[in-house]
């Protein structure tokens, strides 16, 4: 069985968007996605529509959202799903549809993500409290903010890594979103560490430059089969590993460690061994940067650094636009925005641009292997992709 590829990726601007409908933000990322293939594809090509949405039903008064994704777009797949996997709906929805293409049973697969949130933060606040353990953790107050707060205290004390070094990751991702027209600091540029590190804070040591932001958005892939991919386009980006795993837990209170993510390793492991490949072959990468400390775990459990040395990393600056290892080209979830619903497939587009050479002022220079990796709950579940611009 061939490899399966991404045949064209797409996302919106990212940010407060009141000019447009729930709806109309899919219909946007689904026209982005379309506009980078040959224009050779046809609606009744798309065998299978997979739509990764959080939580429509509180956010915009709206369920059955895939099958409202096929009246959009006039589609009649035979294989069709709404995915929900919190903040990895868009990562879990392109496994789902890339298993649905291995297996034969759809030939072109379409994954749209989506999420609106800002038009009432309140409500999207209680949203993301409904993620985690709410009898054991979120009614006691333990929430997404807090939660990722006790990882960074324990990564702190454990490995000595620095306010000054999670602060550094917000300074890089909000460099890069001021180079990515999307993203939704675009417009607010560069930030300097004086002003990450002495905004108000959010949950100690958490201040607001150490959160992603609420963001309403939405990314759009279209996946097919490797022998069929230059039907759509002359620069086919395939999908070399694909790994996922869940911690046995639901919140932060039973995970064996919660500055090692097991089930982050083991997504990885999976991916990186389909792929035949091991961490210093990867080139960019898109990682799971809900919050600053985040990042630093990702570089260790995916093997970028040794434990307890993903402070130094940022710290060297080996994971900026220029380092050995550049991370969170398009901003990250800290500067591009984190629709909740579209993020991972967000990451994926970004990748796949960055591959086919076409990122612009962040590209980075002959970038042929690229990861993704997107999570959920307190990290407690975990995607791993691995795209390159040659299959195997
Ligand atoms: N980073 C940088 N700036 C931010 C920001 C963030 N995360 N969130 C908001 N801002 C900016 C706004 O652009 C605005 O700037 P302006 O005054 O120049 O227009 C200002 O801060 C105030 O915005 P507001 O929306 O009132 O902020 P807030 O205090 O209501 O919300 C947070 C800030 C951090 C609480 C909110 O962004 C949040 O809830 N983030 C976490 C989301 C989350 O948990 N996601 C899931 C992760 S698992």
């Amino acid at each position: 069985m061939s490899e399966i590829a991404i045949v064209g990726a797409g996302v919106t601007r990212f940010g407060k968007r009141d000019d447009v409908t729930y709806r109309e933000l899919m219909a946007e990322a689904v026209a982005e996605a379309i506009k980078s293939t040959n224009g050779e594809l046809r609606p009744n090509e798309i065998e299978g529509l997979y739509v990764a949405a959080s939580q429509p039903e509180l956010l915009v008064d709206q369920a059955h959202v895939a099958n409202l994704g096929s009246q959009l777009f006039g589609l009649t797949p035979n294989i069709v799903s709404r995915v929900e996997m919190a903040c990895a709906s868009g990562s879990a929805a392109l496994r789902n549809g890339w298993a649905a293409t291995k297996s034969g049973l759809a030939d072109v697969v379409l994954l749209v993500g989506v999420e609106k949130m800002t038009h009432n933060p309140a409500l999207a606040s209680r949203g993301l409290c409904l993620v985690p353990d709410v009898e054991n953790e979120s009614l006691h107050g333990i929430t997404a903010y807090s939660g990722f707060a006790l990882a960074a205290k324990e990564h702190m004390n454990k490995y000595g890594t620095t306010k000054e070094q999670m602060s550094s990751v917000a300074v890089k991702n909000h460099y890069n979103g001021a180079r990515n027209p999307k993203a939704q600091f675009y417009s607010k540029g560069e930030i300097t560490l004086e002003k990450a590190m002495s905004a108000p804070m959010v949950s100690d040591p958490f201040n607001l430059y150490d959160c992603s932001p609420l963001t309403d958005g939405a990314s759009a892939v279209i996946i097919t089969r490797g022998d069929l991919a230059r039907k759509y386009t002359d620069q086919p980006v395939y999908i070399r590993g694909a790994g996922q795993s869940t911690e046995p837990s639901l919140g932060v209170s039973n995970m064996e460690s919660i500055t090692e993510w097991q089930a982050l390793k083991r997504a990885a492991k999976q991916a990186y061994s389909m792929a035949e490949l091991k961490p210093s072959d990867i080139q960019v990468a898109e990682t799971h940067d809900c919050f600053t400390i985040a990042e630093i775990i990702e570089y260790e459990d995916l093997g970028f650094t040794e434990k307890g040395k993903g402070g130094k990393f940022i710290e060297d600056g080996e994971s900026s636009l220029s380092g050995s290892l550049p991370v969170n080209t398009s901003g990250g979830l800290k500067a591009k925005g984190h629709p909740i619903g579209a993020t991972g497939l967000a990451q994926v587009t970004e990748i796949t641009e960055q591959l086919r050479g076409a990122a612009g002022p962040r590209q980075v220079a002959d970038a042929e292997i690229g990861l993704t990796h997107n999570l959920s709950g307190f990290a407690t579940h975990h995607v791993v992709h691995i795209l390159s611009s040659n299959p195997k």
